[in-house]
């Protein structure tokens, strides 16, 4: 137990006894009133100097600074879970058959909460705001967030995800590119239905498929440079309903993932010509819808210096470790990174000698002790962020 010494005895088990319990009784995205609840009392503890219910199922609290006046700052954790039967075999496995936290929310819950009570105890130079946000893993939580303006007036924002690829006391804290945007595409693909034994009276939807979903690899392939990063998966399709008809409709669906706006508009483009194209060549008609999600994370240079100064006082400078490969999974904390500076963090959850499990798996779990890292580095990043904040604007 290195990581003890980071937080004292009695606030270690409050934050076990609570991630624990969060973890039994997981809740899907938007549906998670029992996890705001005990959220809401286990904030209200510290007297914040205000509190509320936000977005449905969120809640805010304002943790009170040394100066009122001071810049403010937030920390945000994500409460929700996923649609993943538990497989762990923990003695505190969920409750709630077909819901689990997969991704590691309910240590980030937990960890959002234990920095507001080391802020506390030991205040920032401004009042820190405590975001703990529903509905990440669909990507709405956030907007919904930023759309009650309680946000309006914060300087910086800083959050972090589990990460099983990192040995717990490890943190990843580094400039540029940390997810991808996401989103997603629908292709609506009209033919000509006929009989089987006659293909010839059709305009076939189901081959015309094959081409596009063939045609869509070559746009990483072929016309995304080699040096960039990108992804287009085609995830779901559906069509036909014998084997002797040709039918009229096929439907695809998708995702597109990037981490530059360059990248994500020429992914998009593509998929659009592409399809266009191909359905022509087909004789069938094709109507393409892109759902824009959530942009890219792009940890700006400033905040990164203040989450490495945290981690560094906290943990000593050997605890940040590189990203070492881009990551392709989406994360809404991006859209906060739209509007105003901050900085997105990965801390490792891995026991030493562990494997690694990746998230949204059922055997998926942590290192309890990532709680007290989370806790620690969070709380003292709003520190040296909120002084330096002040500092610069008196
Ligand atoms: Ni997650």
């Amino acid at each position: 137990m290195i990581f003890t010494s980071l937080l004292n005895n009695e606030l270690r088990s409050r934050l076990i006894a609570l991630r624990r319990d969060l973890h039994r009784h997981p809740e899907l995205s938007l549906q998670e009133n029992r996890t705001a609840q005990k959220l809401y009392d286990e904030l209200q503890r510290l007297k914040p100097v205000e509190i509320r219910r936000v977005a449905g199922t969120g809640v805010v609290a304002r943790i009170r600074g040394k100066d009122p006046g001071a810049p403010v700052v937030a920390l945000r954790g994500d409460i929700d879970a996923l649609p993943i039967l538990e497989a762990t075999g923990l003695e505190f496995t969920s409750k709630n058959p077909g819901v689990m936290h997969a991704c590691g929310h309910d240590a980030h819950a937990t960890w959002t909460v234990g920095a507001a009570c080391l802020l506390a105890e030991r205040p920032a130079a401004g009042d820190v705001l405590i975001i703990l946000q529903p509905a990440e893993e669909i990507g709405k939580g956030a907007r919904a967030i930023l759309k009650t303006g309680v946000l309006d007036s914060v300087a910086a924002i800083f959050g972090a995800h589990v990460d099983s690829r990192y040995l717990v006391g490890e943190v990843v804290a580094q400039e540029g590119p940390l997810a991808a945007s996401s989103d997603t595409f629908e292709i609506a693909l009209l033919g000509q239905g006929a009989h089987g034994a006659r293909p010839h009276e059709s305009a076939d939807p189901i081959v015309c498929a094959a081409g596009i979903i063939s045609a869509l690899q070559t746009i990483v392939a072929r016309r995304l440079n080699p040096a960039d990063a990108g992804v287009v998966t085609v995830g779901s399709i559906h069509g036909g309903s014998a084997p002797n008809i040709i039918p009229e409709t096929v439907e695809l669906k998708g995702t597109i993932r990037a981490v530059d706006t360059g990248t994500r508009r020429l992914l998009q483009e593509e998929v659009k010509r592409i399809v266009k194209h191909t359905a022509s060549a087909h004789k069938v008609k094709a109507k393409v819808t892109i759902h824009s999600g959530t942009p890219p994370i792009v940890n700006p240079p400033q905040p990164v210096s203040w989450a490495r100064d945290a981690v560094a006082n906290m943990l000593g400078e050997e605890a940040i470790v590189p990203l070492g490969m881009l990551n392709m999974a989406g994360e809404d904390f991006a859209c906060y990174l739209e509007k105003m500076p901050g900085c997105f963090l990965r801390i490792g959850v891995r026991e030493p000698g562990g494997e690694v499990i990746p998230a949204h798996s059922p055997q998926f779990c942590v290192a309890e002790e990532c709680i007290f890292v989370g806790a620690a580095v969070l709380a003292e990043t709003a520190r040296v962020a909120s002084e330096t904040l002040a500092k610069q604007n008196p």
